[in-house]
């Protein structure tokens, strides 16, 4: 688990020496890996799903539900108070993990979903109005198309693409011209959920920026996997799911820069984020609260502001190091599979490995993987505009984590084998 800073590789990443990360101790930590699965050792390659959570955040939460739950930012009990402490304390912990500049900007929403949704129709609503344009790229999950394409609906605004090419890269080319006057906001997949590309959000929101336009980045699968700073990358908005990142369910993360968060309307109304109520009119409290109402995830961000210190006791630059080996390990592996193609061929990949096999339906392959003990996912992996793009109906999808292993590669090629004899 120690630092081990050395020079980058071709691809930009630290490369790290065998054992840097401990992962046999890492893996200990964590319950399920450590349970038969059908009588089997598990191989969880399905993080990209919902990561697995290790027993200090499961610790911690149990720990809040038992000796220190009550509802926050009520009352003037010791418990409440201190309850507020632990809950806010989660808050600045994901500030610094992202590198925000104030608390403030940090909103706890129920997960990515959720925090598009309010920037949809809490910002959107505000801002976008008929023949307007909302630009996202031709990677992105339905959680960031969706509230866009209700938006759109009622506004009478236009959904505009980013193209990709056949290795699944955005296509930067014309980036300038898709960037129309009309353009309000840019919606922006950080790291595909299917085909593992890492996309230069950077260089894109530098672009729009010169053009006046904000940029909201979905980064629910490249928090889990690499560093973040949300000052750096400039972004306006940045959104996060607890459960992809060794945390718990039902928690969520919006960044937003304060100045557009403050002229922002609340979304949800209700308890908590009011600062007086009449029944000729209320007043809203500052940020964050305003985007609060009613009692929030209390035991579920605690839960993410324990994942939050789990990832960085292990070094999240040791963990992106680890997993991109990883992933070069098990791209080599299957790519020696005859009938097996790779669906994204990125050069700068996280995590992920999208396949097909010749004449064998994805879900065929995740159920015989399934009964071997190894978890994939198979399916269209939210996002059927990919699939479309790709040209395929549904891909078997391996997601890493730092808790994985060369071993875990191997077992799912032999399970690959397997399949391809049982189909033969
Ligand atoms: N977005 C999650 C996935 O890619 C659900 O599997």
């Amino acid at each position: 688990m120690s630092e081990n800073k050395s020079s980058t590789d071709e691809h930009g990443w630290t490369p790290i020496k065998d054992g840097a990360l401990d992962v046999a101790a890492i893996r200990a930590d964590f319950p399920l890996l450590n349970t038969p699965f059908h009588g089997k050792q598990m191989v969880y390659l399905d993080s990209a799903v919902s990561g697995q959570v290790p027993q200090p955040v499961i610790d911690r939460m149990d720990h809040y539900q038992r000796f220190e739950h009550t509802n926050v930012h009520r009352g003037v009990s010791t418990l409440s108070q201190e309850a507020t402490d632990r809950f806010e304390e989660a808050r600045e912990k994901v500030r610094g993990f992202l590198n925000a500049a104030s608390s403030k900007e940090i909103i706890w929403t129920r997960g990515t979903t959720e925090a598009i949704n309010l920037v949809a129709q809490s910002w959107g609503r505000a801002n976008v109005q008929a023949g307007d344009e909302i630009l996202l790229s031709a990677m992105e999950h339905h959680a960031n198309i969706v509230p866009w394409q209700m938006l759109a609906q009622e506004r009478g605004a236009k959904i505009c693409v980013i193209p990709m090419n056949d290795a699944g890269e955005l296509i930067l080319d014309d980036l300038d011209t898709l960037i129309t006057p009309r353009t309000k906001i840019i919606g922006l997949i950080h790291v595909s959920n299917v085909l593992g590309t890492i996309n230069p959000v950077k260089e894109i929101i530098a672009k729009a920026h010169a053009k006046g336009v904000p940029v909201l980045v979905d980064g629910a699968q490249s928090v889990p996997h690499m560093t973040v700073d949300v000052q750096d990358l400039d972004a306006d908005f940045f959104v996060f799911s607890g459960h992809k990142l060794s945390g718990p369910t039902g928690i969520g993360v919006l960044y937003g820069k304060k100045a557009l968060l403050e002229k922002m309307p609340p979304w949800h109304g209700g308890g908590s984020m009011i600062l007086s109520v009449s029944w000729e009119k209320t007043t809203y409290i500052g940020l964050p609260g305003k985007f609060e109402a009613g009692t929030p995830a209390i035991t579920q961000a605690i839960g993410l502001g324990a994942a939050i210190d789990y990832l960085q006791g292990i070094g999240v630059d040791n963990i992106a190091a680890y997993e991109h080996e990883l992933l070069n390990y098990a791209t080599e592996q299957l790519s020696k599979i005859e009938g097996l193609r790779i669906i994204g061929n990125a050069r700068k990949k996280a995590s992920v490995v999208s396949f097909v096999l010749d004449g064998i339906h994805p879900h065929d392959v995740g159920s015989i993987l399934d009964h071997d003990g190894v978890v994939v996912r198979a399916g269209h992996h939210c996002a059927q505009p990919v699939m479309k793009r790709m040209g395929v109906p549904a891909t078997t999808r391996a997601s890493f984590a730092y808790y994985n292993t060369r071993e875990d590669v191997d077992a799912l090629v032999g399970g690959i084998l397997k399949v391809k004899g049982i189909f033969g």
